[in-house]
């Protein structure tokens, strides 16, 4: 080390939150089985910050407090970064999950306009049209899980809004899409291995998939680009092969394969995994369900976005929000955390605390009307630079299915305890999927 380095201010001594005494491949055995339960009874015993040992990810510092989360999310990347390793295991290279510093400042700007809030009212009808087309089919007075149904929806949407269009390429996507995301979202939180053992293997099928979905994807876009009206085209995959870095360079052909994937599996299961839930919370709280169909009825949505914003708390889809520690340390609530940890703020547990949210186990969509949950309490779509894109899409889609749902339906209330977590790999469903009783309204 240089001698003007010695010189300087010498470096904060490492001092890492409490640790639980148990092995690392017990760690491990308890977090593979229910990272959920893990995580509440390591925050009972030790706090809202501890250390753990995990596979994959190696020695980790666990976040539940709001200041802390707060923190993390609004230190420049340059000292906190992109969680190690993370979904581009499984998207590829070119996604932004992969991203870090410039790259990934360049591609969120690149990203952000077909994603504000203004362009996301576009796809308003073909959220409509998709909530119709599947739920014409549903059973009256039969239980059925919502969820496989809600999981068609959201694949549909985004297929069209990120495609623009119909036909035969989009039905070979969604013949592949689902379950190469099932598989993936399993295997993202195992390691890989250094080749993929054939073609039968998970990783294998995986590597098929991603073939059978680059034909479709080079098709896709030589259609576009042979369309007369390329240039007025609103669909997303018409918006990145017009866009331009701020060099004029445009985005590379993996780099829009890589991107157009992400967004077909980051959109798609998260939302109709949190629509799941909603329909498994309405039908225990009669009182709210019947004000939400009143609400239907009129040009109104607080109650509605108030319910949306309330599920997303009491049913925390995702429930970690990762960061790298690049910075040599990095001080929080007192500890020093070193380069090379990961950082992963439990969205769950800060979604439980009291003082944000009074008597937190109760659902109630109450709590948002006449004001805004606080930007650091409720993260459902994590935080700062790295705030998940979609965010505003997600609440406008999710708001259209509820509301195209209880015009048409009335949907039965039952007094069954609560359905619990099923952990699908990336996100967590209600275990029965959602189940629901539904009867057409007269109009
Ligand atoms: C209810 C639905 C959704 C939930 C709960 C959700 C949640 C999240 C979370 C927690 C993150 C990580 C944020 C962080 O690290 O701070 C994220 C990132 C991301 N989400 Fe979502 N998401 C949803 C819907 C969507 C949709 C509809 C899309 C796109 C169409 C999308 C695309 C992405 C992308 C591309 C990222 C990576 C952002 C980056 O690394 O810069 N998500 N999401």
């Amino acid at each position: 080390m240089s001698e003007a380095v010695t010189a300087t201010a010498a470096p904060t001594a490492v001092r890492l939150p409490p640790a639980p005494r148990i092995p690392k491949a017990l760690q491990a055995v308890a977090f593979t089985i229910s990272r959920r339960r893990a995580v509440e009874r390591l925050v009972r015993r030790y706090g809202n910050i501890f250390t753990i040992n995990l596979p994959v990810y190696g020695p980790a510092v666990v976040v539940a407090d709001t200041q802390m989360a707060k923190q993390i999310f609004t230190t420049s990347p340059e000292d906190l970064g992109n969680i190690q390793p993370n979904l581009s295991r499984l998207l590829g290279s070119g996604s932004v999950f992969a991203l870090d510093g410039d790259d990934h400042r360049g591609r969120r700007r690149l990203l952000a306009p077909p994603f504000h809030g203004k362009s996301v009212k576009n796809y308003v009808n073909i959220i409509e049209e998709e909530t119709l087309r599947e739920t014409v089919g549903w059973p009256e007075g039969k239980e059925f899980a919502s969820l496989p149904s809600m999981m068609r929806i959201t694949l549909n949407v985004i297929l069209r809004a990120v495609f623009g269009a119909g036909g035969a390429e989009l039905d070979e996507l969604r013949r592949i899409i689902p379950p190469w995301v099932t598989l993936g979202s399993r295997l993202a939180a195992l390691p890989k291995p250094a080749r993929t053992y054939g073609r039968y293997s998970p990783w294998g099928r995986l590597a098929e998939w991603r073939r059978k979905y680059d034909v479709v994807i080079d098709k896709l876009i030589a259609d576009e680009r042979a369309d007369p009206h390329f240039e007025e085209r609103t669909d997303i995959l018409a918006l990145m092969l017009r866009s331009r870095y701020e060099d004029g360079s445009p985005m590379s052909r993996k780099d829009i394969g890589d991107e157009l994937l992400t967004l077909l599996a980051a959109g798609h299961e998260t939302t109709a995994a949190t629509l799941g839930w909603a329909f498994e919370r309405l039908r225990r709280h009669p009182d709210v369900l019947a004000a939400l169909v009143a609400e239907a009825d009129t040009d109104d949505n607080e109650l509605r976005q108030a319910t949306i914003l309330e599920v997303q708390r009491a049913r925390t889809v995702i429930d970690f929000a990762g960061r790298h520690v690049y910075a040599p340390v990095f001080e929080l609530g007192g500890w020093v955390i070193p380069r090379g940890y990961s950082i992963l703020v439990s969205i769950a547990q800060i979604h439980a605390n009291p003082d944000a949210f009074p008597d937190p186990d109760h659902f109630d969509p109450k709590r948002y009307i006449g004001t805004k949950p606080s930007t650091f309490a409720w993260i459902p779509f994590g935080g700062g630079t790295r705030r998940c894109v979609g965010a505003a899409f997600a609440n406008m889609e999710m708001d259209v299915v509820l509301r195209t749902v209880l015009w048409h339906f009335t949907i039965e209330t039952t007094t069954a305890p609560g359905e619990k977590w099923h952990a699908r790999g990336v996100a967590f469903t209600p275990t029965n999927g959602g189940r629901i009783v539904v009867h057409r309204r007269n109009r």
